[in-house]
């Protein structure tokens, strides 16, 4: 093997370029969740103002309908090219790999998307000049496109879980991709939280409504999709739990933070105190309670259960074999693709990366720092901020801050050598370039932050 199919690498400081994709990805999934459940709920409410003749219901569809725009599809559409933008340059390959998998699956996916957003202006500028079967076919269609935007989307997330088996390495097929073990039970899953986040967002837009007899009627309908996907979220948490693989069963056991249970739990029962309260008293509600119960949703409930699901999958960024840190783990037969980490050992990381520059391929006294800090970027920046004070999983600190470069060697040397942790990656470095990791990570718990920055320096002038 010549060189590595590696890009160049996205270094963030002290949050790393997961916590960019992290947080964008957070508030792209609160604004589509939202927006998918909610066009259930109008699709449903306004079924039932059909049924039941009652057209001022039509009005709550509307406010919402124009809420949505400027929350869901504004935010929604910032942050989905972000997350593209962002995950492209932190994970190439990652990105590539599914590309070269799904790439119709996602086109599909983009019909619905452009139907959906048509769907929703439509929806909201043709109440009551329209006749209102025509309006009800077309919130139903606007619901139907959306879900279908949700089916495909999952089956790319799940399939970067893991494909569940061996068949789709042998085969390559698209369908063995898509068709993963996670993707039900990720799929429902996260259309029972919809109905909560679109419950949640909506009683924000229920406090403007002034007639308290039609408040409380439209309070207690969302109230109740909100508990129903509440209810749901218990047994689809363990179905999803069962589909995923044993590393990441190793990682829920004993890596999440040990408050996760706890605030994931505690989230719970917030939210059905407050469904509880919506249904029972929705004239003691107003629009700032309900917004600050949608930052907490994000802040509480979204943020830390997408970091988990970012850590579930860790060593791996897609298929179980791309490494978070681009390189290829396992051959992929149906896909041409070869395994990776032996050529690493045999000839070094730095010599077989394409964009490391050719003063740092070969490692000497002078050049060793700058060598340790190339591979630290390279290797583990992907999961592991390089300042002492990063955000991260910081590597200073996950050496215990020692500045012995021995003590970081026995660990290189050994378990990350051998492969023998689950959630990292098998590292087998050179003899030379453990020595200058060893050495950069030692000197970088013993300096201030700054000595870290990978400032892609002209390294040929040193
Ligand atoms: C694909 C992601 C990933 C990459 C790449 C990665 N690590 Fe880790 N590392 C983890 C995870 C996950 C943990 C678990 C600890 C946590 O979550 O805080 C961890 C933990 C550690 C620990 C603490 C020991 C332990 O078992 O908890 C050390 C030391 C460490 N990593 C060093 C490195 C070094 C050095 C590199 C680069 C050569 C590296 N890691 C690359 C994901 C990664």
């Amino acid at each position: 093997m010549e060189s590595l199919g590696m890009y160049p690498t996205w270094y963030v400081p002290y949050i790393g370029s997961g916590w960019v994709m992290g947080i964008t990805g957070t508030i792209h999934i609160l604004a589509s969740h939202t927006s998918i459940g909610a066009s259930f709920l109008f699709a449903l409410l306004e079924t039932k103002a059909y049924r039941e003749n009652k057209p001022w219901l039509l009005d709550y569809i509307r406010r919402y309908g124009v809420f949505l725009l400027v929350f869901s599809y504004i935010w929604g559409s910032v942050t989905g090219p972000g997350i593209w933008y962002s995950t492209t340059v932190a994970s190439p390959r990652g990105i590539s790999g599914l590309i070269h998998n799904f790439v119709w699956v996602w086109a599909t996916e983009w019909v619905f998307f452009v139907t959906e957003v048509i769907g929703v202006y439509a929806l909201v500028y043709t109440i009551g000049k329209v006749d209102p079967k025509t309006h009800l076919k077309l919130t139903w269609l606007f619901a139907v496109a959306s879900l279908e935007t949700l089916l495909l989307i999952i089956g790319i997330l799940s399939f970067m879980m893991w494909p569940g088996g061996e068949r789709w390495y042998r085969t390559g097929s698209v369908l063995d991709a898509f068709y993963n073990l996670n993707i039900f039970a990720q799929m429902t899953m996260r259309a029972a939280f919809m109905c909560v986040a679109a419950a949640i967002v909506g009683s924000i837009v229920v406090a403007g409504v002034q007639d308290r007899a039609q408040r409380s009627e439209i309070a207690r309908f969302i109230a109740k999709m909100g508990f129903f996907g509440l209810v749901a979220l218990v047994p689809l948490f363990y179905w999803y739990v069962q589909t995923l693989p044993p590393t990441a069963k190793i990682i829920l056991a004993a890596r999440l933070p040990a408050y996760t249970p706890q605030l994931l739990i505690g989230m719970l029962l917030l939210i059905g105190l407050y469904l509880a309260w919506l249904a029972w008293k929705p004239s003691w509600l107003p629009a700032p309670v309900a917004s600050v119960m949608t930052v907490l949703l994000l802040l509480f409930g979204l943020w830390p259960e997408e970091r988990a699901r970012e850590s579930l999958r860790k060593p791996y960024v897609a298929g179980q074999y791309i490494y978070g840190n681009q390189v290829i783990s396992r051959d992929v037969p149906g896909k041409g693709i070869k395994a990776e980490v032996r050529a690493i050992q045999e000839y070094g990381l730095l010599a077989l990366h394409p964009f490391v520059p050719a003063d740092l391929k070969e490692i000497t006294p002078r050049n060793r720092l700058e060598a340790g800090r190339m591979i630290a970027a390279i290797a583990c920046a992907n999961c592991h901020s390089l300042e002492k004070t990063g955000l991260l999983r910081p590597l200073p600190a996950k050496f215990g801050g020692t500045t012995d470069p021995r003590v970081v060697r026995a660990f290189l040397d050994g378990p990350l050598y051998t492969g023998a942790i689950p959630y990292m990656p098998d590292i087998p470095l050179s003899e030379k370039e453990r020595e200058a990791l060893a050495y950069f990570i030692a000197h970088a718990s013993e300096r201030p932050a700054s000595l870290s920055a990978v400032e892609a320096k002209p390294t040929g002038s040193q």
